[in-house]
């Protein structure tokens, strides 16, 4: 048989598209929304085809849809783990057959880093030190314990893992900060609310701080703090992660005492990357973003500049 490339004219075999094989977490935030929006309208600016696959949180979808990507010779797959271990032989399968992996937005835990090319998004270690440290000058002058609740991120993912660490840190180095109460929201507003309110049940006004790994269960929180009979951002200080515009509103109605930035908007970074590595050029091993913090009383006067 005649290969596909022969039948094509030389102009048209060059502009033949790349594929990415894209496989997201999920949709499980108004972050993660902003992320998938920023990277399928990436793809179409830079002329790239994406094939794009949410596991809906779930890892074995993820594993299923990069086993799908590497049966259909995609030339690059990237995807953002839901959990950080468990992904070496999929991993390994993809080396194999020669398909150049990167990772967006979370980290996988392997030893073995050729397996794949480049990871770029946040540390979220540093968020949640930024958190930490907000905290720890809020409440220098508070006499007595600080009592804080905490809402984590998915059980097993890099910003849960990190973020939780980076905060830890910090408030370690005064004894008066004590986290008495810390599970997991799952990143969701729903779950937020729901484990916020076990919370408000078990401990009541003993709360001071609530730290939320995102903003979505900050928002859900706030509600079910509201339905206690308590006043968020005043009765309880609330600091939470992404600073998304919902965080923006919440913060601009007086609900929300800070947010720190995670910005999702990894597309086009994304797109420049799969176009260097076909291109044969070197990608750094490690691509950080920057990002700021953002506490409630310049929220009114950032809110116009947010781009998600
Ligand atoms: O991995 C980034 C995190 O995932 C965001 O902070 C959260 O909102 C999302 O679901």
């Amino acid at each position: 048989s005649v290969p596909v490339a022969a039948l094509l004219p030389g102009a048209a075999w060059a502009q033949k598209p790349l594929v990415l094989g894209f496989s997201q977490v999920g949709a499980e935030s108004e972050w993660r929304t902003a992320n998938t929006e920023s990277i399928k309208s990436a793809a179409k600016e830079a002329g790239i085809e994406l094939k794009f696959s949410d596991a809906q949180q779930k890892q074995e979808n993820q594993i299923k849809a990069i086993r799908s990507f590497i049966a259909q010779k995609v030339d690059v797959i990237a995807f953002s783990p839901v959990v950080e271990s468990g992904w070496e032989p999929v991993l390994r399968e993809a080396k194999a057959a020669k398909i150049p992996v990167v990772l967006t937005d979370r980290a996988v835990n392997t030893k073995d880093t050729s397996l794949y090319v480049t990871f770029m998004g946040s540390d979220f270690v540093e968020e949640g030190r930024k958190a930490g440290r907000w905290l720890v000058e809020k409440m220098k002058d508070t006499k007595g314990e600080v009592n804080i609740v905490e809402l984590q991120g998915t059980v097993g993912s890099a910003p849960a893992i990190d973020r939780k660490k980076g905060f830890e840190e910090v408030i370690k180095a005064d004894p008066k900060f004590k986290i008495i109460r810390s599970q997991t929201g799952d990143f969701t507003r729903a779950k937020g609310k729901e484990v916020m309110e076990a919370f408000l049940k078990a401990e009541g006004k003993k709360i001071n701080v609530l730290y939320a790994h995102n903003d979505d269960m900050a928002i859900g929180a706030i509600q079910a703090i509201e339905e206690a009979g308590m006043k968020p951002a005043k009765d309880i200080v609330i600091i939470s992660i992404d600073a998304v515009k919902g965080a923006f509103e919440a913060m601009i109605a007086g609900k929300l005492n800070v947010s720190v930035e995670c910005s999702p908007l990894l597309g086009p970074q994304l797109m420049s990357a799969v176009k260097d590595i076909k291109a044969g050029k070197a990608v750094p091993k490690r691509i950080v973003t920057e990002e700021g913090i953002f506490p409630m009383e310049v929220a009114a006067k950032e809110f116009p500049n947010r781009k998600y």
